[in-house]
């Protein structure tokens, strides 16, 4: 289907909550991750959201984000017409410094939600400046996720070396004043390179804030930050604690450069001239008769086999935590024909 604004997305969102399935939040930056994405999402029939980070616009603008926000975003807005699931854009970790780009995001109606991270600052200016988000979004139909409580890792250039825990009646206060339509919590994941086994995840926390909340009468999707490594079963007690949108950007990037690291080693004599040879590679003039193979050298090679990495990974992930064949939009799904994680 075309691209998916912030309506249609509140309405899968309700139906996770209500149903206990969630989205793997996507990070891209090119196309390949994003291809596979698509293609993984389609093959699950489960509904697709991927997420752009303010780096990830940079790399993609050659510098200038607002312009490697549009190229991105109209590239995924025109290949969205290929498939048949629900696709959105989420606009990942958006920072007090860069809201004039968010307020031409919102103009332009770019996103299908935001993310405004001000949990670095005090409550008080957290609360200030994502309620301002919630005012520039809301009248475009836009969702916005705020965050509450510090994960630790590097997020660019937020590093924190410590978490700080969500207080669930801290919670129901900044959904309050704020407006949020999805609230990120801390509970002890870390963005980058972590071993789900290692970490101590507050469960009973995330359920905590989860039930102040609903008492409250803001029953809204929380989210979790940090996901790479995270277990198949942490991943379902995270769902089970009212967590719809599951953040992961390490895993793929670590995914992207295996597959790419294998598909080279594996075909290193058809790129490299064998020791003793004499090869330009600008005249293609070799020494003896051994030339490069262009169906090891051609870029799109080792994209395909990325994009195939890709989209595995993520049909395994839908499968896993129950979101495969739910898409709300692909004809023959959207119907209750997916399972609920166990
Ligand atoms: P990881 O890179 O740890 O998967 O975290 C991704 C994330 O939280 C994006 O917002
Ligand atoms: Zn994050």
């Amino acid at each position: 289907m075309p691209f998916g604004d912030g309506a249609q997305l509140r309405d899968v969102y309700r139906r996770m909550k209500r149903e206990g399935y969630a989205f793997i939040a996507s990070n891209v930056a090119e196309p390949n991750v994003l291809l596979g994405l698509l293609e993984g999402a389609e093959a699950s029939r489960a509904d697709l959201l991927v997420q752009i980070s303010y780096g990830a616009m940079g790399f993609a603008g050659a510098g200038d984000a607002w312009a490697g926000l549009r190229a991105l975003s109209s590239y995924l807005r025109a290949v969205s017409e290929c498939y048949s699931i629900g696709i959105f854009l989420n606009l990942d970790h958006q920072q007090e410094k860069h809201l004039d780009l968010v307020e031409r995001a919102i103009a332009a109606r770019i996103p299908s939600s935001i993310m405004i991270d001000a949990s670095h600052e005090p409550f008080e200016r957290n609360v200030a400046i994502t309620r301002k988000v919630v005012e520039m979004a809301h009248p475009r139909g836009i969702l916005v996720e705020g965050e509450l409580g510090i994960i630790k890792g590097a997020e660019e250039d937020v590093v924190s070396d410590e978490a700080f825990y969500t207080d669930p009646d801290d919670a129901v206060e900044f959904v309050e004043r704020t407006g949020v339509d999805l609230l990120a919590i801390s509970i002890g994941t870390e963005h980058g390179v972590s071993k789900g086994r290692t970490l101590t995840l507050r469960l009973d926390l995330a359920r905590r804030v989860n039930e102040a909340l609903r008492e409250a009468g803001y029953d809204i999707p929380l989210v979790i930050h940090g996901s790479s490594g995270l277990s198949t079963e942490q991943l379902r007690e995270l769902i089970r604690c009212g967590v719809c949108k599951i953040n992961r950007d390490t895993f793929y990037q670590y995914l992207y450069t295996c597959t790419a690291y294998d598909f080279y080693r594996q075909r290193h004599e058809s790129i490299v001239p064998p020791e003793g040879v004499r090869f330009d590679p600008e005249t293609f003039e070799s020494s003896n008769d051994w030339t490069p193979d262009k169906k090891a050298f051609d870029p799109r090679a080792v994209g395909k086999e990325i994009q195939r990495a890709v989209k595995e990974a993520l049909m395994r992930f839908n499968e896993e935590i129950g979101s495969a064949g739910r898409s709300l939009f692909a004809s023959g799904s959207g119907s209750g024909s997916g399972s609920s994680p166990s």
